[in-house]
């Protein structure tokens, strides 16, 4: 991990923070700071150590302040199609298997707010900002920012935010439904923790089979949405964990979980 300079990646048990560091530029989100959070995310996806994956920005001013605009400056039609673009590498974490929690302790605009909605929570400090302000600069947001902000908020709240490019405050983001939960700057950390290890104390198999039936059934029809939801199930009902957990409670002791 030592070899990266555009994030920082620190170990709390089992719990990663992957920590963009450029704080001097509001922690732009560079190509190189999208190539190392992508390869920090392939390492820690055959690591059984690491449970959970915080996302979130050095400095208390930033969480990501989105893409780098002296970069998109230079950018062409096709640059859109390469692989490793935003976009992609979105897609890739909010379908990671682990789960992901945004620790927003700033400023979460453009691409900045949309890795937030790329993960499966999100928890703010009370100064954090939101918004998506592509317009500004004549393009759109266009790393799943036009789906995902109208999939968390609906149709015609994503509308007036993207075009109006409107700031929003973490309790006004909390309000529509954006973000789960805003909490003083000095407890962000504290909260973030303690939902983690909430999540790290569930059949970790389980915790993946909801993150997948909530992604796929969410974009598909209530009958296919229903049906994957019942084989998710049906594949949990085979496993050692199941068997603990219920055991544990019958018992009245706490379950060991081996994901097996
Ligand atoms: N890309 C590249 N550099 C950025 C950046 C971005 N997205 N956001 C901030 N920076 C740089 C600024 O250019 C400035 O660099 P400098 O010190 O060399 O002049 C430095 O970060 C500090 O930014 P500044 O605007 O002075 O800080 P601020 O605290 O007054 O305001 C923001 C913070 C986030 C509100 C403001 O920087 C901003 O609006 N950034 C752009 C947000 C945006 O449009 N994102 C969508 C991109 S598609």
């Amino acid at each position: 991990m030592e070899k990266f300079e555009a994030i920082l990646v620190e170990r709390k048990g089992n719990i990663a923070f992957i920590i963009i560091n450029r704080p001097d530029q509001r922690n732009a989100l560079s190509k190189q700071v999208l190539e190392e959070i992508t390869a920090t995310l392939e390492e820690f996806k055959h690591d059984e150590r690491i449970g959970c994956i915080v996302f979130t920005g050095r400095g208390e001013k930033s969480f990501a302040a989105g893409a780098d605009i002296s970069q998109l400056k230079t950018r062409t039609p096709l640059d859109v199609f390469k692989p490793g673009s935003m976009q992609e590498v979105y897609s890739y974490i909010e379908a990671y298997d682990k789960p992901t929690i945004a620790m927003v302790n700033g400023y979460a605009l453009g691409g900045g707010c949309e890795l937030a909605m790329a993960c499966d929570i999100r928890i703010a400090s009370e100064h954090a900002k939101f918004g998506l302000p592509e317009l500004n600069l004549a393009i759109i947001p266009s790393a799943g920012g036009t789906q995902r902000l109208a999939r968390l908020v609906g149709k015609g709240k994503a509308i007036e935010l993207i075009l109006t490019g409107k700031m929003l405050s973490a309790s006004e983001a909390q309000h529509i439904g954006l973000i789960s939960e805003t909490v003083p700057a000095a407890k962000l950390k504290e909260k973030v923790l303690e939902v983690a290890e909430q999540i790290l104390a569930k059949g970790p198999l389980a915790v993946k089979m909801a993150k997948l039936a909530i992604h796929l059934g969410f974009d598909a029809d209530m009958k296919t949405g229903l049906t994957v939801e019942r084989l998710a199930q049906a594949v949990l009902f085979a496993t050692e964990d199941k068997n603990e957990g219920t055991s544990a409670f019958l018992e009245k002791r706490k379950p060991q979980f081996t994901a097996n």
